[in-house]
């Protein structure tokens, strides 16, 4: 979901639907906007993509100079007009947008339909309009509003960032901030709130993000920012170090291509900022070849590491269990985060805990942290909690809340699909685990040196791949767009990255598909292969090389389509598989960023190919700040 407001000189709803468009690539199925003009609230509500709403919007004359928008991602009430925000009280005075879920609505829902109040939908968002217009003053006063929504927050559990503006506070928005994300940006006598910058960095850099328990009132004069119990703070905006061509597809026909291209730089961007270029094995007994800067208190002395992430990014958190075993020799769980929740791993000592998100938004993941937070909160070492995030977003609220993060240099990622930030954190962990294993000495320095080596190598081997393979794969993928079932096998370190291949294929192309340990594929999906069911292999060079290739024999015996993405070109990987990506050749513990690639874009080829919409597959969304 998506919160835009404005309130200055132009025309609000101009800016309110640019606003929701650079937040589309959160996903969501409807959207409204909502301002205040001579003295009454005009709500304009679409079902469906933001063209509905902006056609809409064109019927009507509406100068107003401020108000709010939303895109809405259904969680409680179908994706219809009348569940789409801004929702309204019955007297229609007050409007809200609200993101996050508000656990009590049924009881307050009870309450105020007691009290006489008419409800329209089906949205837990909708009691907090009539609540604050329960606790309206009967004549407009200075601070009426700013009070009213702080006496409504003060009754709403669970989480929840709101935009509000009412009939007769024409000049003002009030928003409120508590576990999900809201920043204000502040222009030349112009203000904006969103639920994320990249709604407002066309218009300023200059933003202060809200911390849970803030309120605040914008006017077109300025900013003021208080605690829920109406205390002024003092808070002063930042400036965003942003890119605008981040957000803008730049002659890609998709976002989620252009991200693919953008690996690259990326990868390149990781290893100047992490590894330290004057290392080398003759001063490497002296300093870490690794420049990621982490203090002892948090990486020293750690027996025990468990990571929280969801989907993709648990995808790469597998990887990233594999390396910190093998590389560092540390026991690592990694846990959904949703599951964490309520089914935490008993509490060990010496333990790091390790958050990956690739919007640093993610309810469940900062949920997991700060259970984890809290729960060892005020023990002493070894117990105490050592929390480290791994994310590209670090203005995110993960960022506020860990220890310390490793910034993993993709920047902002807009296709709903990841593929940057996924390969991304993969870095992020070779360089955690290569920095443990150097603390630990687990490793020799020529291993050392030659890993870095091979790390030095890949942005130009992902070039080669995406130049001279694109074509190939492409022509590939235009086979398979009837194509219903597909499973992908890997082994060891690339096994999550056959659960990714899966994952990006049923996340865009909606075609059902499985990843699975490749030495696990007789013991239940063998029975769904025929020669309807394609099957990729993941078979680069290396231990599990040779095993791969004879679980892809068993599943060409049953008349399977086998693809294999390896970097050996023999007879023998000729004669196994029916269609070959590949890839150049890389140390095996570094075959995953390599691997990845060829299965990201089989991906968006076929769904291309099948005419649907990449950037923004249906029911998904990028950033799912709802548990
Ligand atoms: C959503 C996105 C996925 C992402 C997952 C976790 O489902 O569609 O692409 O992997 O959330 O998001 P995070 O921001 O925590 O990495």
């Amino acid at each position: 979901c998506g919160i835009v407001g404005y309130i200055g000189t132009k025309t609000a709803t101009e800016v309110l639907i640019d606003g929701l468009e650079r937040l589309e690539y959160r996903g969501y199925d409807s959207a409204g906007i909502a301002t205040v003009l001579e003295g009454t609230v005009h709500c304009t509500r679409a079902k469906g993509k933001l063209y509905n709403l902006r056609e809409k919007l064109e019927r009507e004359v509406n100068p107003s100079q401020m108000g709010i928008g939303h895109t809405r991602w259904a969680t409680h009430g179908k994706p219809e007009e009348h569940n789409a925000h801004p929702h309204r009280d019955s007297s229609k005075r007050v409007a809200v947008v609200q993101n996050g879920i508000i656990e009590n609505h049924q009881e307050l829902r009870e309450e105020l339909i007691e009290k006489g109040c008419e409800f329209l939908s089906e949205t837990d968002t909708e009691v907090i309009p009539h609540l604050i217009a329960q606790y309206l003053p009967e004549t407009v006063d200075y601070d009426g509003l700013l009070e009213a929504v702080q006496k409504a927050v003060h009754r709403l559990n669970g989480s929840f960032a709101i935009a509000v503006i009412c009939a007769d506070y024409p000049d003002e928005i009030i928003v409120a901030r508590h576990q999900a994300p809201l920043i204000i940006g502040f222009g030349q006598g112009e203000f904006f709130c969103a639920s994320d910058v990249t709604a407002v960095v066309p218009h300023t850099h200059a933003v202060l993000s809200l911390e849970n328990g803030e309120i605040a009132r914008l006017t077109a004069l300025g900013v003021e920012v208080y605690d829920f119990d109406l205390k002024r703070l003092r808070k002063l905006p930042r400036t965003l170090d942003w890119n605008i061509a981040t957000v803008e597809k730049q002659g890609f026909r998709h976002f989620m291509l252009k991200e693919i291209y953008e690996q690259p730089s990326v990868v390149r961007s990781c290893l100047e900022t992490y590894l330290d270029p004057s290392w080398n094995i003759e001063n490497g007994e002296e300093k870490s070849p690794i420049a990621l800067g982490l203090a002892a208190e948090l990486c020293d002395n750690v027996d025990y590491i468990q990571i929280v992430a969801c989907g993709t990014s648990w995808n790469a958190s597998v990887v990233g269990k594999y390396l910190l075993e093998q590389l560092a020799g540390i026991p690592t769980m990694v846990q959904y985060a949703s599951e964490f929740r309520y089914s935490p791993a008993p509490m060990l000592a010496n333990t790091l805990t390790v958050g990956v998100t690739q919007s640093g938004e993610t309810a469940d993941t900062l949920a997991a942290l700060e259970m984890e937070k809290q729960r060892r909160m005020g023990l002493e070492f070894p117990y105490d909690a050592r929390i480290l995030g791994i994310t590209n977003r670090p203005e995110s609220t993960l960022a506020h809340m860990v220890d310390r993060i490793i910034n993993t240099q993709a920047g902002i990622e807009i296709g709903v699909a990841a593929t940057k930030s996924f390969t991304a954190q993969l870095m992020g962990f070779y360089f955690l685990a290569l920095e443990l294993a150097y603390r630990r000495k687990r490793l020799s320095l020529e291993k050392f040196e030659s890993l870095i080596k091979g790390l030095r190598e890949l942005p130009n081997q992902i070039e080669l791949i995406l130049s001279q393979q694109e074509k190939q794969i492409e022509e590939l993928a235009h086979e398979f767009i009837e194509t219903q079932d597909f499973i992908f096998l890997g082994r060891g370190v690339n096994f999550p990255i056959a659960l990714e291949g899966a994952l990006k294929l049923k996340e865009i192309s909606y075609i059902h598909a499985e990843g699975y340990p490749a030495g696990e594929m007789k013991h239940g999906p063998i029975a769904l292969l025929d020669a309807k069911v394609p099957v990729v292999a993941i078979a680069m060079p290396g231990e599990v090389h040779d095993k791969v290739l004879s679980n892809a024999q068993e599943a060409k015996a049953r008349d399977a389509r086998l693809i294999g993405v390896t970097s050996v070109d023999d007879n023998e990987a000729r004669s196994t598989f029916d269609d070959l990506l590949f890839v150049p050749h890389v140390d095996e513990i570094l075959s995953p960023i390599i691997a990845v690639i060829p299965l990201q874009l089989l991906a968006y080829h076929i769904a291309a190919r099948r005419g649907l919409d990449v950037d923004q597959p249906r029911n998904l969304a990028k950033s799912v700040t709802v548990e």
